[in-house]
């Protein structure tokens, strides 16, 4: 009778396995940064995330904590921490998602931009080395400037002979997230219930949400709008004066990031109709790279979507932020090949 126990446990065993790899696949997300401000919390809610089997967290210190502190939780994902640039190969290796929120912030009175020096530098080193040991991986760039560092990628990525425009997304969830929540507040709606899509890029102007889109739709007063326009171009900035010196948003783009990673991973299992809008190569305006909503899937972008109608404001908004979003694109491409 031990045997047929043994025997009919192992047939058990063998059964929740194969229908755990046939329902979740396995995948592997790795975070470069995972130490920062972004990265620690963004680790926490990827260790939440139950289509995630493998949890990589590199950074160039303090990984080691974080690992074993995160790996604590009692949820699916193994998690490994891994610290410096020679252990880099073994973070990336075999990953499918690669979350790269390494870089400085920006302090009062500085721009996006103003990070450029440094974080340039930084993306395009970690760009080569996800082109040489995870060259299948989905990017997701959260370093800023995204409208720069996006760009900088795609140019590595060309270089290395592995650039696959469908595989590379500049993250602008959190200019969503914050739309939503300001348009919940003035349009007076279920906050969990509003979609509002964001075109354009990652830097002030550049930011253009479509709240004559929005759902669900509200009479707001042009004045209305123009304020929650801006509100969310300078979401950003708002968050870094408050943190007065203390870096930029990393909470709330935890979330943000968590939740496109999640939409990411859902298109990659095949889940269908998962939309978001992110910064990708695009044909939609005559930019190369542009945010607009995508339809995710087992390949990364599936489609880019059309615009749809915009207000006269809005019109006015996307012929405005062109000329920023160029200079931000060609700026990129003329590191990258320094
Ligand atoms: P942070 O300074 O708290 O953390 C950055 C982390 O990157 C640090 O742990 C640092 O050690 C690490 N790092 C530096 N060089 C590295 C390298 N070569 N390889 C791996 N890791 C490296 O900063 P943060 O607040 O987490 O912000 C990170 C970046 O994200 C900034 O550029 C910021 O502007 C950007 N950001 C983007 C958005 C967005 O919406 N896309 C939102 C918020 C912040
Ligand atoms: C944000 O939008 O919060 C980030 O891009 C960080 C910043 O510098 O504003």
């Amino acid at each position: 009778s031990v045997l047929v126990r043994s025997s009919s446990s192992a047939k058990q065993s063998l059964l929740r396995r194969n229908f755990s790899s046939s329902s979740v696949p396995e995948r592997k997300v790795a975070i470069l940064g995972a130490a920062g401000g972004i990265g620690q919390p963004l680790a926490l809610l990827m260790k939440l995330n139950p289509l995630v089997s493998s949890l990589s967290l590199y950074d160039i210190a303090n990984t080691p904590g974080v690992a074993a502190d995160v790996g604590h939780i009692n949820t699916r994902s193994h998690v490994v921490g891994y610290m410096g640039d020679e252990n880099l190969a073994k973070a990336l290796e075999g990953a499918d998602l690669v979350i790269i929120p390494a870089g400085v912030p920006r302090k009062p009175g500085m721009t996006r931009d103003d990070l450029f020096n440094i974080n340039a530098g930084i993306v395009k080193n970690l760009c080569s080395a996800i082109a040489k040991y995870c060259p299948h991986a989905l990017v997701n760039m959260i370093s800023n400037p995204v409208n720069s560092t996006v760009p900088i990628a795609a140019e590595i990525f060309k270089k290395a002979g592995m650039y696959d425009e469908k595989k590379l997304f500049g993250v602008t969830t959190l200019d969503v997230v914050r739309a939503k929540t300001f348009y919940a507040g003035k349009a007076n709606v279920p906050v969990a219930e509003v979609n509002v899509p964001v075109i354009g890029g990652h830097a002030g102007v550049t930011i253009l949400p479509l709240f004559s889109q929005a759902t669900p739709q509200a009479n707001l007063s042009s004045d209305v709008l123009t304020a929650l326009t801006k509100r969310t171009q300078d979401g950003g900035t708002e968050v870094v004066e408050a943190k007065a010196g203390k870096g930029s948003a990393t909470l709330s783009m935890a979330y943000a990031g968590a939740l496109f990673a999640d939409a990411c991973l859902k298109g990659l299992n095949g889940v269908p109709d998962v939309v978001e809008c992110s910064y990708v190569q695009s044909t939609i305006t005559e930019l190369p790279f542009f945010a607009s909503k995508v339809r995710l899937g087992k390949n990364g972008v599936e489609e880019v979507l059309d615009l749809g109608p915009l207000s006269d404001f809005e019109k006015e908004g996307l012929e405005a932020l062109k000329p920023e979003l160029k200079s931000s694109i060609e700026k990129g491409v003329k590191f990258a090949h320094q």
